[in-house]
């Protein structure tokens, strides 16, 4: 059985005053209650301390955005997968499409942070997604399964049991435009197979496999029913306190 996960991905919002507010609020609405799904916040770096702190108690998880594949030393501005676990952390971010893009982040890059991250004895959220240009010419499938090929192709079997993949389509990325359940169903079996291609029917059948882009409390639930896709990552509707909770609520 694979477990239900809604994740937030504050993304570069919001300082470590506002993040504790927007946690505790969280996990007020969490009281009590017993979601069907594991539930992870990703603040910035630099609330992350008072995340942590404010959720103290609760069920709810923290991750960081990305991490450095280096443990230590003369690397100015970047942060190690130790000093995350050491924060609290047991999620990183690897490959978000924002790291990609507009930071440059190569498949090279990702596969040592992905180490890096597996090493420091974080879980993975292994971001994968086409572009739109890369949809419309049909390539969607070959490009996802290329980028799951390039990154986890290398890994053991037991480190992939630690790997989230999360499908994030970049075109649907605070556009507003959701993947169909019907395509996100689609590429999550992409994702499967390449998957139990690399590592055998298991692995395919045991990944979980998460749904990024437009996930609002409007669409959560269609596309959380969908049996390949076990949750959600959840950028600019992680940032309302009842936005996100509606989301978790979604899961059945
Ligand atoms: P939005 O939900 O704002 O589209 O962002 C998705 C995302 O990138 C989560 O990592």
């Amino acid at each position: 059985m694979r477990k239900t996960i809604v994740a937030g991905n504050w993304k570069m919002s919001g300082n470590h005053i506002e993040g504790a507010g927007l946690a505790g609020n969280i996990a007020k609405g969490l009281e009590g209650k017993s979601p069907g799904c594991e539930i992870v916040l990703i603040p910035p770096f630099t609330a992350i301390p008072d995340v942590v702190r404010t959720v103290q108690g609760s069920i709810v998880k923290i991750g960081g955005q990305d991490l450095f594949y280096e443990e230590e030393g003369a690397f100015t501005g970047e942060v190690s997968g130790a000093m995350l676990t050491a924060l609290g952390c047991t999620y990183v971010l690897v490959g978000h499409s924002e790291r990609r893009h507009v930071i440059g982040e190569t498949g090279d890059i990702l596969r040592l942070k992905l180490g890096a991250a597996l090493r420091a004895g974080l879980n993975p959220i292994f971001c994968v997604g086409e572009v739109l240009d890369e949809r419309e010419a049909g390539k969607a499938a070959d490009v996802v399964s290329g980028q799951v090929r390039d990154v986890l192709g290398g890994l053991s079997g037991s480190d992939l049991a630690k790997v989230v993949v999360a499908y994030e389509p970049v075109w649907a990325i605070g556009t507003g435009k959701t993947a169909t359940p019907e395509d996100a169903s689609e590429m999550h079996v992409v994702i499967r197979s390449a998957l139990a291609d690399l590592f055998g029917p298991e692995a395919g059948e045991e990944t979980v496999i998460l749904y990024g882009g437009s996930v609002k409390p409007e669409n959560a639930g269609a596309l959380l029913e969908v049996p390949d896709i076990d949750g959600a990552l959840v950028g600019g509707a992680s940032l309302k306190a009842g936005s996100f909770l509606d989301i978790i609520f979604s899961v059945r």
